[in-house]
């Protein structure tokens, strides 16, 4: 049962179901979700149809991760009786939505979007750019106002997303001469994007990089070691540079204990600190961070009707939220209906 408090602002979430949860997602966003349940009516969206528009030739991938990411949100504390943890493609009205709102967009305006020519140039689509793809702002747009959210955290680089949707929604206000869809504010992390463990901008599974919320101790311990720091700190008594070290972005990502964090930096940087005793104390932080989600994971994996029967009830319930949005938008359009 879903505890709805109609007074609470509206989230929503939502992530392509392309792969399991990391820690990329704890420090983005997850974190963040998991404080925000407890004041805000909260969304989490399955995203599987976005997840499509660039893995139609994977549909193995988008289907097997469908679970998997809903067992994470479980497994960090996301409670199923404060949020609606709900399937994407099992929303017909998003779909209804998003062909609206295509006639509210144009295609020089969706080129021109930043992450989708970002994304774009990342995928290696030259001219082969699946349409699906190109359009996912407006789909976006959908799943952002059939749930009149006005709160939608997110990574820095989704933040065009969030501007196109104003844009969609201010447009359709305008035509409806109503305003029936709010606006909805980006909330992107102060620390920025974590990095992959060897350094590099994104945490991606292709580059085997990324420290999953499901790893064991020794993957955590392998992952660590494995981390890219200051690769003029050869000498323990050599001057360090905390800028771009790896581990220190988890410590300031993760470490609870600033006070310590600071010590290590500034012992970092005078020299005689060696990499290999930094990453023992990361090591630690991870491994008692990690350790109750990835048990809790465990436990979850044993009972998938569980698991099952969340995102079911959860879709059900979003079924009935996004349907009223299309059919009030649907009206205060005057289009026609059948009643
Ligand atoms: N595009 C988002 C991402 O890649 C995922 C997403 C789909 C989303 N629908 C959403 C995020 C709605 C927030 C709101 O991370």
């Amino acid at each position: 049962m879903i505890i709805e408090d109609k007074a609470q602002p509206v989230v929503l979430t939502g992530d392509r179901t392309t792969g399991q949860l990391h820690l990329g997602h704890l420090a983005g966003s997850l974190h963040t979700r998991v404080r925000l349940q407890e004041t805000h009516q909260q969304y989490l969206l399955l995203a599987d149809s976005q997840a499509l528009t660039d893995n139609a030739n994977n549909i193995e991938k988008v289907r097997s991760n469908v679970l998997e990411i809903a067992t994470d949100y479980l497994a960090v504390g996301l409670d199923p009786r404060k949020n609606t943890i709900c399937l994407q493609s099992h929303l017909p009205a998003l779909a209804e939505l998003t062909m609206l709102y295509l006639n509210f967009v144009t295609v020089a305006r969706l080129e021109r979007n930043p992450t989708i020519k970002d994304e774009i140039h990342a995928r290696g689509f030259g001219r082969d750019i699946p349409a699906g793809f190109l359009v996912y702002p407006a789909a976006q747009a959908a799943d952002i106002t059939a749930f009149k959210a006005t709160v939608v955290p997110v990574g820095e680089d989704q933040a065009p997303i969030i501007e196109q949707t104003n844009e969609i929604a201010r447009r359709i206000n305008r035509t409806a001469k109503v305003d029936i869809l709010p606006e909805a504010s980006a909330m992107i992390p102060k620390i920025g994007r974590l990095p992959g463990t060897d350094g590099r901008a994104k945490m991606s599974k292709s580059s085997g990089n990324t420290i999953l919320l499901s790893a064991t101790e020794a993957e955590i311990t392998a992952a660590v070691r494995s981390m890219y720091t200051d690769p003029n700190h050869i000498q323990v008594e050599d001057p360090g540079r905390i800028d771009g070290n790896v581990v220190f972005t988890f410590l300031d990502a993760f470490a609870s204990d600033e006070k310590e964090v600071e010590r290590f930096k500034s012992h970092y940087r005078r020299g005689g600190l060696g990499d290999s005793k930094v990453k023992r104390y990361l090591d630690d932080v991870l491994q008692a961070l990690i350790a109750p989600i990835r048990d809790e994971r465990a436990r979850l994996k044993k009972d998938p009707g569980y698991v099952l029967s969340i995102v079911e009830q959860g879709t059900q319930h979003a079924r009935e939220i996004t349907q009223k949005t299309h059919d009030e938008l649907v009206d205060a359009l005057g289009l026609f209906r059948l009643s």
